[in-house]
C-alpha cells in the first residue's frame, strides 16, 4: 500500500468496539493519517455501532440470518465495504470469517488476542489459559484466505497471572491490543509497507 495523506478506514466490529474507539480517538488527530469512513457489523444492537454513531461515522449491518447463504452474506458485505472505497479494512473484534474474495479486495488487517500461530480461532484467550502458557499477547496481521494465518505485522506479549480467569486476562490483553492496533495502523497508513512472502516490511 502506498501511503496517502489521509487513509480511508472501514472498521468491522461484532461487539463492544473498544478497539474501534481507540482508532476513532486516534483519528481525531489529523497527524495520525487516517479517518474511519464507515463501521460495519454482522449484528445489530452492539456498542460498537453506537460508538460509530456518536462519532458521526456512517454504519452498515449485514447479518448472516438475513442472507440466503454465505455467498450472499459475503457479496453484501463486500458491496457495503466497497461503497466507502477504503484504503484499509480493519477487523476489530469482527467475529465472522469472510470469503477470500472479500478480504483480498482491499488490504485487510485483523487484531487477534493471542500470539499467533498459537491459539487461532474464536476462543484464543480461553485456549491460552487452558493450555497453561505463562505468556500470551496480541497479534495484528493481514488477513489471508485462512483463519488467523496471514502475515504478521506486529505482536506484543502479555503475561498470564496466577489466578487469571478469561475475563481478567482478556481485559489486560485488550488494553495492550488497543495501543498496538492504533500504533500499527498509523505506521502502515503513514509510512506504507510491502509484503515479501510472510514478512511485512515497514520502512
Ligand atoms: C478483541 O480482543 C479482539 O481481538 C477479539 O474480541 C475483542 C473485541 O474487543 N476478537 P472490542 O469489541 O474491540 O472491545
Amino acid at each position: 500500500m502506498v501511503a496517502r495523506v489521509t487513509a480511508r478506514l472501514v472498521v468491522l466490529v461484532s461487539g463492544a468496539g473498544t478497539n474501534l474507539q481507540a482508532l476513532l480517538d486516534a483519528c481525531a488527530d489529523p497527524a495520525y493519517g487516517a479517518r474511519v469512513v464507515a463501521v460495519g457489523a454482522d449484528r445489530d444492537g452492539i456498542e460498537g455501532l453506537e460508538r460509530a454513531t456518536r462519532a458521526d461515522v456512517p454504519t452498515f449491518v449485514v447479518r448472516l440470518p438475513d442472507c440466503a447463504d454465505r455467498d450472499e452474506f459475503n457479496d453484501r458485505t463486500l458491496d457495503a465495504i466497497a461503497a466507502y472505497e477504503p484504503d484499509l479494512v480493519v477487523l476489530a473484534g469482527y467475529m465472522k470469517i469472510l470469503a477470500p474474495r472479500v478480504v483480498e479486495r482491499f488490504p485487510t488487517l485483523n487484531t487477534h488476542p493471542a500470539l499467533l500461530p498459537s491459539f487461532p480461532g474464536a476462543h484464543a484467550v480461553a485456549d491460552a489459559l487452558a493450555y497453561g502458557v505463562t505468556v500470551t499477547g496480541v497479534t495484528v496481521h493481514f488477513v489471508d484466505a485462512g483463519v488467523d494465518t496471514g502475515p504478521v505485522v506486529a505482536q506484543r506479549a502479555v503475561e498470564v497471572r496466577l489466578g487469571d480467569d478469561e475475563a481478567a486476562l482478556h481485559e489486560r490483553i485488550k488494553a495492550v491490543e488497543r495501543a498496538l492496533l492504533v500504533e500499527t495502523v498509523g505506521r502502515l497508513v503513514r509510512d506504507g509497507y510491502r509484503i515479501e512472502g510472510r514478512k511485512v516490511v515497514l520502512p
